[in-house]
């Protein structure tokens, strides 16, 4: 798919046919993944692959009930990692870069879903110490987007945006 398509279709989808996600797919959304930029080129931060029913119920309860979560193929927990990127860049990696190094990440996976016939959302509304408690998460690390991916199963309409105009700032 060509990128701009990918960019027109992506939508946040929360409906997911029961069809698993063939591995080669997984590999191709992990590979996107492990291309994103990153602060220093440290890319700081993990990710967790959720295949288990169990712990993909689980995730429901600490994400306030976000039912489809558990309908998802596959559900990718972006974790920032804090003290690798503040290591070399103190208080502004710790804080945010690695943030943005595990969102852009994401960003990422959320797009490249699109070009694979797949659709995802992100789910910024959890509990994070309770999803570190469930997947066994080490503490030097931070669930920052819990990722559900699956086959579509619904075709939202497209979301208002804000105009250019309002958007942006010419300088
Ligand atoms: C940081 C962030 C957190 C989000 N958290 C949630 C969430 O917890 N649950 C949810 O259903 N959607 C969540 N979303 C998806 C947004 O609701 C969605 O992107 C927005 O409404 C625009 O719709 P679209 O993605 O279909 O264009 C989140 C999106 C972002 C970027």
């Amino acid at each position: 798919m060509e990128f701009f398509e990918a960019i027109e279709r992506r939508r946040s989808i929360r409906a997911y046919r029961k069809k698993k996600i063939e591995e080669e797919k997984i590999k191709k959304l992990l590979e996107v993944a492990n291309s994103a930029p990153s602060a220093g080129n440290l890319q700081a931060y993990q990710i967790f692959l959720v295949k288990d029913e169990d712990k993909k119920k689980k995730l429901v309860g600490v994400s306030y009930d976000q039912e489809f979560i558990a309908l998802a193929s596959v559900v990718l927990v972006f974790c920032a990692a804090p003290q690798t990127s503040g290591q070399k860049y103190g208080g502004r990696g710790q804080n945010l870069y690695s943030i943005q190094d595990a969102t852009i990440s994401c960003a990422y996976v959320h797009l490249a879903a699109v070009a694979l016939g797949l659709g995802s959302v992100f789910v910024g509304a959890f509990d994070e110490e309770k999803v570190k408690r469930i997947l066994g998460i080490p503490p030097n690390l931070r669930p920052i987007v819990i990722l559900p991916v699956g086959y579509p199963d619904k075709s939202p309409e497209k979301t208002p945006r804000l105009s250019l105009k309002d958007l942006v700032k010419e300088i």
